[in-house]
């Protein structure tokens, strides 16, 4: 697998991208609404498939498009040139193998799998049939995360040598998202690996890991908290923290919280996408806008955008016939921190993580 191996179905001499959609529960809402907005850059949502009936109607009915509660249908009947998979993680493999079966370029939502074993084979079963293949790691496409990283490379504050990456809320996540309770694995696989995958886009690969988790909530069955130190191969230092069990007013939900420290300067994002930032002995500060989206759900706000600004990157990339920024080749890097993570905790060692190399 190779950046450069040319991706088989990337979209044809400029016409509309016809897009299928898999999953059509409580997070596919804000990836249809982003497919709505994106219709006049290239891409169309044609159908939408749930294994729930009544939810796959819905979906369908309220965008016009045929409706399928089979996935294989929905491919055959319909041959769509990509496909967003938006289901939990455990159906992950299995409908991302189909997809590039039928050799269709793909989009699957974080996390990439529930272990390392079904990852690489989605890695294998997509690069053998060479087809677009990309996680819906959104993070990074925060407008404030763009932002912070265009800071870092045009040498804003020198070597970045320190950050402390934050996501401490107590916004009831297990209201929307009641199988978190119960999965084997917790905080660190749901949001640690958006933190995760912030530390690797702004400071680098990393070289090992440190972690404590803690389950603070006893209706939760894994961690609700982490707390994970990185080093990475430049030599900069991260601590990524996560809790659902923070009690601190104002939530800050969804909302990151970051620090990063350079040789010569430093920023600091703080609530309302509030950048402070210090470059050569000189203050500035600066609110980085959010657009507005009229399907917004303001508790919601800044992961809706999140989604729309990552959709339409992956749309881009497919259409330009492009590997996605967070290709599933690359997402193995964010992924193979998230079981660092989990063994550092386990076994109170530091963990060098596993590398996927591309080629
Ligand atoms: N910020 C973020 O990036 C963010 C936030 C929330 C959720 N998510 C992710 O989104 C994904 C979906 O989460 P959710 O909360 O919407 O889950 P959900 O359970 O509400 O929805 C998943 C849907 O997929 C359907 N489904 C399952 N298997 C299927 C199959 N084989 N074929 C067709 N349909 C199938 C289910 O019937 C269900 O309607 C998860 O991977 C989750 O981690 C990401």
């Amino acid at each position: 697998m190779s950046s450069s191996t040319a991706i088989a179905n990337a979209n044809k001499s400029g016409a509309p991208t016809r897009i299928g959609l898999i999953g059509c529960g409580f997070y596919a809402q804000n990836h249809l609404n982003a497919w709505d907005d994106l219709k006049h850059e290239g891409g169309v949502l044609v159908a939408v498939c749930d294994s729930d009936q009544g939810r796959a109607q819905a979906a369908g009915d309220a965008r016009g498009v045929p409706w399928f509660s089979d996935a294989e249908k929905m491919l055959s009947a319909l041959q769509p040139d990509l496909v967003d998979i938006v289901t939990q993680m455990n159906a992950h493999r299995s409908l991302v193998e189909l997809v590039a079966r039928h050799g269709i370029g793909l989009i699957v939502q974080k996390p990439l799998a529930p272990n390392w074993e079904d990852c690489l084979a989605m890695a294998a079963a997509t690069a053998r049939a060479k087809v677009f293949a990309a996680v819906h790691e959104n993070f990074r496409y925060q407008p404030q995360m763009t932002r912070m990283k265009e800071l870092i490379d045009t040498n804003t504050i020198g070597k970045a040598t320190f950050a402390r990456i934050s996501f401490r809320i107590g916004f009831d996540v297990y209201a929307s998202q009641p199988y978190l309770l119960t999965e084997p694995r917790g905080a660190i696989l749901d949001v640690g690996i958006h933190l995760l995958d912030l530390a690797r886009f702004f400071c680098g690969e990393v070289v090992h890991v440190l972690a404590e988790t803690q389950r603070r909530n006893p209706r939760v069955a894994a961690e609700d908290t982490a707390t994970i130190l990185l080093r990475h191969e430049s030599t900069a230092v991260t601590v990524v923290e996560c809790t659902y069990e923070s009690r601190r007013l104002p939530d800050t939900f969804p909302e990151t919280l970051i620090e990063i420290e350079g040789d010569e300067g430093a920023i600091h994002l703080h609530a309302g996408n509030r950048l402070v930032i210090t470059s050569r002995g000189a203050m500035t500060e600066e609110t980085v806008e959010l657009p507005s989206l009229d399907w917004a759900d303001p508790r919601w706000r800044a992961s809706q955008v999140a989604v729309l600004e990552t959709n339409r990157h992956l749309l881009r990339s497919f259409r330009t016939s492009r590997p996605a920024d967070t290709s599933i080749a690359d997402n193995l890097n964010t992924y193979a921190l998230v079981d660092a993570s989990y063994l550092a905790a386990e076994r109170g060692v530091a963990v060098v993580p596993k590398r996927w190399v591309e080629g």
